[in-house]
């Protein structure tokens, strides 16, 4: 039971360097986290079906601010899609990282509208320290009675690095070392877009069970 989904609005909101500076909370938000230069924007870029709407870059650390997107579909969905700075920034300064740990953490900690957190990992490298801190963080958070749960959503990226036949076991050995499900992903050709737009789309409307 297919039903035609596209983006017909998707825009810049804002860009936000520190906490006090975000937006006052409204639609239901989801971001998108992971190690610097793991494909974060370019995946939004796909997902929002527009080349350059969020900037890219082949040096870590080219997301320096929370950034929030405001998207609207076919289907009446609207939501804010916030790319988060990369973590593992081996090449800013010592300063800008410190500042950005507070940032990250503050947002994920406290925002309400929060609804999912989709943590990208490089299909070529998988579950890392830095990827089980961040999990273990959100789990904390769960428990937060002013908002409903926040689902983590895993991806594995650049599946399009990894020959065709090596993508299936590769997504297998993350989803294990995860112990959740996996999803692959390619901003270059596109692959596992719809997937992913479709866990997406679920997150929401399970945590927002207003129609129930
Ligand atoms: P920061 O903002 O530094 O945290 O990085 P990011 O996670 O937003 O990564 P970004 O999207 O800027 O991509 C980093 C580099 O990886 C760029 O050179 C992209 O072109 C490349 N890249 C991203 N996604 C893919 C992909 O699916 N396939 C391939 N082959 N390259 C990709
Ligand atoms: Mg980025």
């Amino acid at each position: 039971m297919k039903q035609p989904f596209a983006i017909v609005e998707a825009s810049f909101i804002a860009g936000v360097a520190a906490a006090g500076q975000i937006p006052p909370p409204a639609l239901a938000e989801i971001a998108f986290a992971g190690r610097s230069n793991v494909g974060k924007s370019s995946l939004l870029n796909a997902l929002l079906g527009r080349r350059n709407l969020v900037r890219t870059g082949s040096t870590p650390g080219t997301t320096r601010q929370l950034n929030l997107f405001h998207v609207r579909a076919t289907d009446g969905l609207e939501l804010v899609l916030v790319d988060l700075p990369g973590y593992g920034f081996a090449k800013r300064a010592k300063q800008e990282k410190s500042r950005w740990g507070p940032l990250i953490e503050g947002y994920i900690s406290t925002r309400v509208t929060l609804r999912a957190v989709v943590l990208l990992v490089d299909v070529r490298r998988g579950a890392e320290q830095e990827e089980r801190d961040l999990i273990d963080y959100i789990a904390k958070t769960k428990a937060r009675a002013a908002r409903p749960e926040v689902s983590l959503i895993v991806v594995a990226t650049k599946a399009d690095k990894i020959p065709r036949a090596q993508r299936k076991p590769a997504i297998m050995r993350i989803s294990a070392d995860f112990g959740c499900p996996v999803l692959g992903f390619s901003a270059e050709t596109g692959e596992g877009k719809e997937a992913l737009w479709e866990t997406l789309r679920r997150s929401v409307a399970v945590a927002s069970p207003k129609e129930a």
